[in-house]
C-alpha cells in the first residue's frame, strides 16, 4: 500500500480485527495417498471421466502436505494474523468413522504449532467438502446417520487440537454440500435429485448443531464456535411479472434455508412449501438442535445475484443473469464490492450473531507469471481494495465484524474448474510448486503491517 491513502484505509479498522488468509485441505494439500488417509468423495469425483475440467485431481495440488511450513511463512511475511484451513476427515479416519490415523492427527499438529510460531491465529474448518468414500458408500449426507460421524470427528479433533485452537468452523457453505453436490451434480459426489439434496441439507445443519455441542463439551470456555455460509444478496432484473418473487424464491434457496434454522427461526415457510413432499424429514429436537447459540457466523461471499422470473427453468425457477456492462472475473462472476457490503448489512440488520467474519472473499483472475519471477495482478488490488472499504462502510454502521480472509493464500484446485483459475495472493507454478507472491500480497502484507503499526496489534 502505498501513501496516504493506504495510511487511511488501514486506519478505518479496529485494533484487533483479524487479518486472515483462507484455504481448504483438498484444494491445497496433496498427498492424498500418504500416512493412511482414506478416499474422499473428491477423490472418486476427480477420478470421474469428464467431471473435473481438464481431468484434474488434488492428488499434488500445492503439496502444502510437505510445503505447509513455506506457506506459513509466506503467511507471516505478509503479517497475517489468522489463517483459515480444513482438516481432511479421511485423514483423521479414513473409514469415516471408528479407527483413528495418528498420522492423520499429527500432521495438523504440526500445522498449528508452527502457525502459533508464526503469531498466527489457527481459524480452523472442520469440513470443507471432503467426506470420506466410505461414509458416502453408506448413503452419504442424505443419510442421517452421517450426521452422528460428523459429531464423532469433531470430538476426535477437538481433543487432539483444542488446547491450541480458539476458532472453530464446523462447515464451510453447506448449501454447496447439498445443492451442487446432490441436485446440480457439479460437485462431488455428483448426485442430481433435488429431495436428495434437500435431505442433505437438513443433515448437514443437524451435524453442525450437533458438533457445536460436542465441541462446547470438549473444549475450553474460551473457543469460539461457528460455521460458514455462502451467502449473496439477491437483486431484482427488472419490473417483470414474477420478478419480486423470483428473487424471494432465489434468496430462501440460497440464503433463508441457513440462516433461519440456524438463528432459530426453523426452515423459511415459503421455501417448505415449495419443496412439498421433498421436504426434510424433520425429527423432534432438531430444529433446537440446529440453532445451538454460536459465537459467530463466517460470510463467505463472492457476488450478488441478479435474477428474473424463468417458469420453464430448473428449481428454484430462477434465471441468474449478468447486468449490462459487468466486470467479470475468469469465474464468470460479477466483480461489484457493493454485493458484499449488502450482505453483511442485512445479516447484521435482520439477525443477531454475535459476531461476523468475512471468511471468504477474492477474485480469480487471469494472472501471468513474468520471467523475472513477478505476478502483476492491479485487479486484484482493485477487488481487494473495494472490499475493504465496503467491509469499512459495515464496520462504521456497527456491525459486529471480527475479521476478513482473502481466498486464497495460494493459488490452487478450483474444484470442478481444476487449476484453471487463480484466486491466490501467491501465485502456484504447478510444474515446479513454487510459490510466487503476486503483486497482491505486497499490497495486503503492507496493509496490515500499517494496521498493526497503529494499533500496535501483536495478536494473537
Ligand atoms: C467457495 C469455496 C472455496 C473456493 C471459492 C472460490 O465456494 O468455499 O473452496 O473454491 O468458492
Amino acid at each position: 500500500m502505498t501513501g496516504a491513502a493506504g495510511g487511511r484505509l488501514a486506519s478505518a479498522f479496529p485494533g484487533g480485527f483479524l487479518w486472515g488468509a483462507a484455504t481448504a485441505s483438498y484444494q491445497i494439500e496433496g498427498a492424498t495417498r500418504e500416512d493412511g488417509r482414506g478416499e474422499s468423495i473428491w477423490d472418486r469425483f476427480c477420478a470421474t471421466p469428464g467431471a473435473v475440467a481438464n481431468g484434474d485431481t488434488g492428488d499434488v495440488a500445492c503439496d502444502a502436505y510437505h510445503r505447509f511450513a513455506e506457506d506459513i511463512r509466506l503467511a507471516a511475511a505478509m503479517g497475517l494474523t489468522a489463517y483459515r484451513f480444513s482438516v481432511a476427515w479421511p485423514r483423521v479416519l479414513p473409514d469415516g468413522s471408528g479407527r483413528v490415523e495418528e498420522r492423520g492427527l499429527a500432521y495438523y499438529d504440526r500445522l498449528v504449532d508452527t502457525l502459533l510460531a508464526a503469531g498466527i491465529e489457527p481459524f480452523l474448518t472442520l469440513y470443507h467438502w471432503d467426506l470420506p468414500q466410505t461414509l458416502q458408500d453408506r448413503g452419504g449426507w442424505p443419510d442421517r446417520a452421517t450426521a452422528a460421524a460428523f459429531t464423532a470427528y469433531a470430538e476426535t479433533v477437538a481433543r487432539r487440537l483444542g488446547d491450541r485452537v480458539r476458532f472453530w468452523t464446523t462447515l464451510n457453505e453447506p448449501w454447496v454440500s447439498a445443492f451442487i453436490g446432490y441436485y446440480e451434480g457439479r460437485h462431488a459426489p455428483g448426485i442430481r435429485d433435488l429431495g436428495t439434496a434437500v435431505a442433505a441439507s437438513h443433515h448437514l445443519l443437524l451435524a453442525h448443531g450437533m458438533a457445536v455441542e460436542a465441541l462446547r463439551a470438549e473444549l475450553p470456555s474460551t473457543a469460539r464456535v461457528g460455521i460458514s455460509l455462502n451467502l449473496s444478496p439477491v437483486e431484482s432484473a427488472g419490473l417483470d411479472p414474477g420478478a419480486a418473487e423470483a428473487v424471494t424464491r432465489m434468496d430462501g434457496y440460497l440464503n433463508r434455508w441457513f440462516l433461519d434454522p440456524l438463528a432459530g427461526r426453523g426452515y423459511p415457510a415459503d421455501m417448505l412449501a415449495l419443496y412439498g413432499a421433498r421436504a426434510p424429514r424433520i425429527q423432534e429436537g432438531d430444529l433446537a438442535t440446529i440453532a445451538a447459540p454460536l459465537d459467530f457466523l463466517g460470510v463467505n461471499n463472492y457476488y450478488r445475484l441478479v435474477v428474473r422470473d424463468d417458469p420453464a427453468g430448473p428449481f428454484p425457477n430462477v434465471e441468474a443473469i449478468q447486468p449490462e456492462g459487468a466486470a467479470l472475473s475468469t469465474m464468470g462472476w460479477e466483480i461489484n464490492a457493493q454485493g458484499l457490503e449488502s450482505i453483511l448489512t442485512r445479516v447484521a440488520a435482520d439477525y443477531s450473531f454475535p459476531q461476523l467474519f468475512v471468511t471468504e472473499n477474492g477474485v480469480a483472475l487471469d494472472d501471468r507469471l513474468e520471467g523475472d519471477g513477478t505476478v502483476h495482478d492491479p485487479g486484484r488490488i482493485a477487488y481487494l481494495e473495494d472490499h475493504l472499504r465496503a467491509v469499512v462502510r459495515v464496520l462504521s454502521a456497527g456491525a459486529p465484524l471480527g475479521g476478513y480472509f482473502a481466498w486464497s493464500l495460494l493459488d490452487n484446485f478450483e474444484w470442478a474448474f481444476g487449476y484453471g483459475k487463480r484466486f491466490g495472493l501467491v501465485y502456484v507454478d504447478y510444474p515446479t510448486l513454487r510459490r510466487l507472491p503476486k503483486d497482491s500480497a505486497a499490497w495486503y502484507g503492507d496493509l496490515i503491517r500499517e494496521h498493526r503499526r497503529l494499533t500496535a496489534d501483536t495478536a494473537p
